[in-house]
């Protein structure tokens, strides 16, 4: 039991520091150059990051688990902090008090996996992760809506002329908004939605489409860093979205293997 809270605790958090820590840098390339104060804030958030990072990397499997509790702690007050700064510029950017490349939709976005982090870290640290049936619908909506705000940021930083991949991108946009409002409506029909035939083939059709979005976004991250086609995604971007994609593709596939064994 233990093990596991040490071991789930780090994987969380070795994941999603490296997420924050990009998110910092990204929303830095998207402010102006005036306005400094923000960047300086991005920079402090990068380090922060970079720094819980390190040290989760640096801990062994047998580290206390009373030890892990206190850094959970820590990183939450980490994330809590960085929401607020999205949240704050999210705020900015709505009010037009601020210009840049940010798009609001991506600051929610980023601002929606920091309030997920958190959530995660509060589980953990009081022993309240979901049961496996809320897991399912809760992990998708969540998710879906994710890859679903990804495929809308690659269709409109591609350059316009490349239309095939433009097209592409409209259409994973399509299928995952489709899928996210069928996730909600198994949300709306809980706890009846919940059975082992309907929660198999809702993580099952989830699969193929998120497999295919992951496959999407290989190809273009492969195809951004070789300069072979011409956008305004930062390479680290491309990847940071690839990454996101297996990490649900991996949670997907461990609900695939409970919900069988469960049978
Ligand atoms: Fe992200
Ligand atoms: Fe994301």
């Amino acid at each position: 039991m233990a093990d596991e809270f040490v071991e789930r605790s780090l994987d969380e958090i070795r994941f999603w520091s490296r997420i924050m820590k990009e998110h910092s840098l990204f929303l830095k390339l998207g402010f102006t150059c005036e306005d400094t104060q923000l960047i300086q804030e991005a920079d402090r958030f990068y380090s922060i990051f970079e720094n819980i990072e390190n040290r989760a990397l640096a801990f062994t499997p047998d580290v206390d688990p009373r030890v892990i509790y206190d850094f959970n702690n820590v990183v939450h007050t980490a994330t809590c902090h960085i929401w607020a700064f999205k949240r704050k510029v999210l705020g900015l950017i709505i009010q037009c008090k601020i210009l840049g490349s940010n798009f609001p939709l991506l600051v929610d976005h980023v601002s929606r996996e920091a309030a997920y982090f958190m959530n995660r870290l509060k589980q953990l640290n009081t022993g309240t992760l979901d049961p496996l049936p809320d897991a399912v619908i809760n992990e998708n909506v969540f998710f879906l809506k994710i890859m679903a705000d990804h495929a809308k940021f690659i269709n409109h930083l591609l350059d316009p002329s490349e239309r095939k991949l433009v097209e592409q991108a409209r259409d994973f946009s399509h299928d995952f908004d489709q899928l996210l409002f069928q996730a909600i409506d198994l949300d709306s029909m809980r706890p009846q939605s919940q059975t082992q035939p309907l929660l198999d083939q809702f993580v099952d059709q989830n699969r193929v489409s998120v497999r295919q979005l992951r496959d999407f976004k290989k190809t273009a991250r492969d195809l951004i860093e070789a300069c072979r086609i011409k956008s305004i995604i930062p390479p680290l971007l491309a990847d940071h979205v690839f990454r996101e994609a297996s990490h649900f593709l991996e949670i997907l596939d461990a609900f695939d293997a409970a919900l069988s064994h469960s049978k």
